[in-house]
C-alpha cells in the first residue's frame, strides 16, 4: 500500500498551519521574541546550525516532526543502518554509513561481513596511498570518473586544498576532447597516476576517457593505472591487474561513494591520516543522526525545513552558497547527491505522486554569487530558500578577508530576511526570505565530513516523507540509450531520416560544418 502524504492528517494540519502563517513577516517573528537565536540553533562538534531565520514558529516546527514521526523517518533510518534493502528498485542494501564504520559489525550482505569488507579496502587504500606517497614517483594523478565517481572527490580535493601535500590530482569527468588534450599536454606520463574510477566501469564517459589516456600514456599505462570499481573482470580486461583494482560494492550508490575507495585519490593528496578525520566527521554525523531527538537533529530540521518550503509555500529550488573559495564545487556535488536522489515523481510502488518533491539545486561561493544572482534572490517574483556556509577561521595572514566575507554573508541573510522597505518600487526590498546559516569551526576534513554526511542525511529524511526510493536513478537512463543511436548516425555519410525534424535538422547541420 503506497503512502499517500498529503492525506496524512499531519499534512492536513500543516496545510491549515500554513495558511496561518504564509503572509507572516519574519521581521515581525524576530520583534515579538528576543531569544528567538536561542530557541532555533543547534551546536554540535564545531558545526552550528542557525534555523532562525525561517517563516516558522514553535508550532510549525511541532507539526512538521509530527509529519515525520508519521511517516515513520526514525524506522526508515532504522532500516537504512541495519542494511535493509531499502533500494527497492535494484533490491539493494543502502549502507554507504559503513564506510565510516557506523553499521553494526554482524551486517552482512549477500554473505558478506560488511565491516570486514570496508576494514580491508581501507587497509589497501592505506598501503597504496602511503607508498606512492613515500616513493614520489608522481607529481599527479588524473582521476577518469564522472557523476559519483568525480563529484564527491573533487569537492572535498577543492576543499581540502591547506592539507594536501601528495601529488596534484586533476579531474577529466566530460568527453571533451579539448579539455583532455589541454590536461595531457601538460603532465608527464611516467610521472602521473591515472585512477580510473568506474562502480560498473562501463559509463562511456570514463571509458572513452581511459582508452585515450592509456594511448597517450604508452608504456607508462602497464606501471601507472589503477582502477575502483564493482565490475572487476571489466577492469581486468581493461588490462588493469587485480592487485591494482580497489573494490567498491553494490549496497554504495555512486552519489554515495566518496567515504571508500572512490577517495584513493583524496588519500594519495592527503594522506590516510586526514582521510581518516574525514570519515571520523561523518561518523559523528552518523551518530547524531541515529540517536538525537528529531526536533533536535540537525538533518531532520534542515529536511522539515525543505518539505515545508517545496510542499506548502511551492518554492521550486533551493540554494546553497559557502562563503568559503575551497567549497566551490560543493553545489555541483548536491545537486547530484539531492537531484539524482529525490528528483523523482512516482513513489517506491511506481504509483504517480500528486505533491512535489526534489527542489532544483543551485548554488554558488559567495560574494561571487551576491554579483551575479543575489539580485533576484532580493527582488524577484520567486522566492529561493538559501543555505549560507560559513568557516569562522580565518586564512592566516588574511584577516581582513575574512572579516569582509563572513560579513557579507551575515549582511545577505539578514537583508533576505528583513528585507528594507521602500515606497520606490525599484527600491524595495521584501524580505521575508528563508535562510539557514551552517558555520564550521574550520574547514578541515573532519568538518568536512560532517557536513557532506549531513546534507546526505537530509536527503534522506526528504525522500522517505516523500515516500520516493531515494537511491536509483532510473531517470538518467534514457539519455544513455538514445546517445547510441545519435553517435551511430553522426558518424555516417548517409542522411538518417529517422529522427524528428529538430534532431534531424541538427544533425544535418553538425555534419556539414567541418570536423576540425
Ligand atoms: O549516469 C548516472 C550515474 O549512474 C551516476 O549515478 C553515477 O555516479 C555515474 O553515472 C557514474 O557511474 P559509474 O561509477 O558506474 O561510472
Amino acid at each position: 500500500m503506497s503512502n499517500n502524504l498529503t492525506q496524512r492528517p499531519e499534512y492536513m494540519a500543516l496545510q491549515a498551519h500554513h495558511t496561518t502563517m504564509y503572509d507572516k513577516h519574519m521581521r515581525d517573528l524576530f520583534a515579538d521574541d528576543p531569544k528567538r537565536f536561542d530557541k532555533l540553533h543547534l551546536k554540535l562538534n564545531g558545526l552550528l546550525l542557525d534555523y532562525s531565520k525561517h517563516r516558522i514558529t514553535n508550532d510549525t516546527m511541532k507539526l512538521l516532526v509530527g509529519l515525520a514521526k508519521a511517516s515513520d523517518v526514525e524506522g526508515w533510518r532504522n532500516k537504512m543502518f541495519a542494511g535493509e534493502a531499502i533500494n527497492n528498485t535494484e533490491n539493494r542494501a543502502v549502507l554507504h554509513t559503513a564506510l565510516r564504520g557506523s553499521v553494526d559489525k554482524k551486517v552482512t550482505v549477500n554473505g558478506e561481513n560488511v565491516s570486514e569488507f570496508v576494514d580491508k579496502t581501507l587497509q589497501q587504500i592505506k598501503a597504496f596511498s602511503d607508498k606512492v606517497r613515500k616513493e614520489k614517483k608522481y607529481t599527479d594523478i588524473i582521476n577518469l570518473g564522472i557523476g559519483g565517481s568525480d563529484l564527491g572527490t573533487c569537492t572535498v580535493y577543492n576543499a581540502l586544498g591547506a592539507f594536501a601535500d601528495g601529488p596534484r590530482v586533476h579531474f577529466v569527468p566530460n568527453i571533451d576532447g579539448t579539455e583532455l588534450r589541454l590536461l595531457l599536454d601538460s603532465l608527464n606520463p611516467e610521472k602521473t597516476l591515472v585512477i580510473v574510477v568506474s562502480k560498473t566501469f562501463s559509463t562511456l564517459e570514463t571509458r572513452l576517457n581511459a582508452e585515450a589516456v592509456r594511448a597517450w600514456a604508452g608504456k607508462s599505462a602497464k606501471d601507472n593505472f589503477v582502477a575502483v570499481t564493482e565490475n572487476t573482470k571489466e577492469a581486468e580486461k581493461f588490462g588493469i591487474p587485480a592487485d591494482r583494482i580497489f573494490p567498491l560494492r553494490k549496497w554504495v550508490g555512486g552519489r554515495y561513494s566518496i567515504w571508500g575507495a572512490v577517495g584513493l585519490p583524496i588519500t594519495v593528496a592527503i594522506g590516510f591520516e586526514n582521510f581518516q578525520k574525514f570519515l571520523s566527521g561523518a561518523k559523528d554525523m552518523d551518530t547524531h543522526f541515529a540517536t538525537a531527538p528529531l526536533e533536535k537533529n540537525a538533518p531532520v530540521l534542515m529536511a522539515l525545513l525543505g518539505i515545508w518550503y517545496r510542499n506548502f509555500f511551492n518554492f521550486a529550488s533551493h540554494a546553497v552558497i559557502p562563503y568559503s573559495q575551497g567549497l566551490q564545487s560543493f553545489h555541483a556535488y548536491l545537486q547530484q547527491l539531492d537531484m539524482e536522489s529525490n528528483g523523482k515523481s512516482v513513489n517506491r510502488d511506481g504509483e504517480k505522486l500528486d505533491y512535489a518533491t526534489g527542489p532544483a539545486i543551485f548554488g554558488d561561493p559567495g560574494t561571487n554569487a551576491q554579483h551575479a544572482f543575489f539580485q533576484s534572490f532580493h527582488q524577484g517574483t520567486d522566492i529561493v530558500p538559501v543555505d549560507f556556509i560559513l568557516n569562522a577561521q580565518a586564512e592566516k595572514g588574511y584577516e581582513t578577508h575574512h572579516i569582509q566575507l563572513n560579513a557579507n554573508a551575515l549582511a545577505q541573510a539578514k537583508g533576505f530576511m528583513e528585507g528594507a522597505p521602500n515606497n520606490d518600487g525599484h527600491r524595495d526590498y521584501p524580505g521575508n526570505r528563508p535562510s539557514s546559516t551552517i558555520v564550521l569551526d574550520t574547514l578541515d576534513p573532519y568538518h568536512l565530513g560532517m557536513l557532506m554526511a549531513l546534507y546526505e542525511h537530509k536527503v534522506f529524511v526528504q525522500g522517505v516523507i516523500w515516500n520516493i526510493n531515494s537511491f536509483d536513478q532510473w531517470g538518467v537512463e534514457l539519455g544513455k540509450v538514445l546517445s547510441k543511436d545519435i553517435v551511430q548516425a553522426l558518424e555516417s555519410k548517409a542522411q538518417t531520416g529517422h529522427f524528428e525534424s529538430s534532431t534531424e535538422g541538427l544533425l544535418q547541420h553538425l555534419k556539414s560544418r567541418p570536423a576540425q
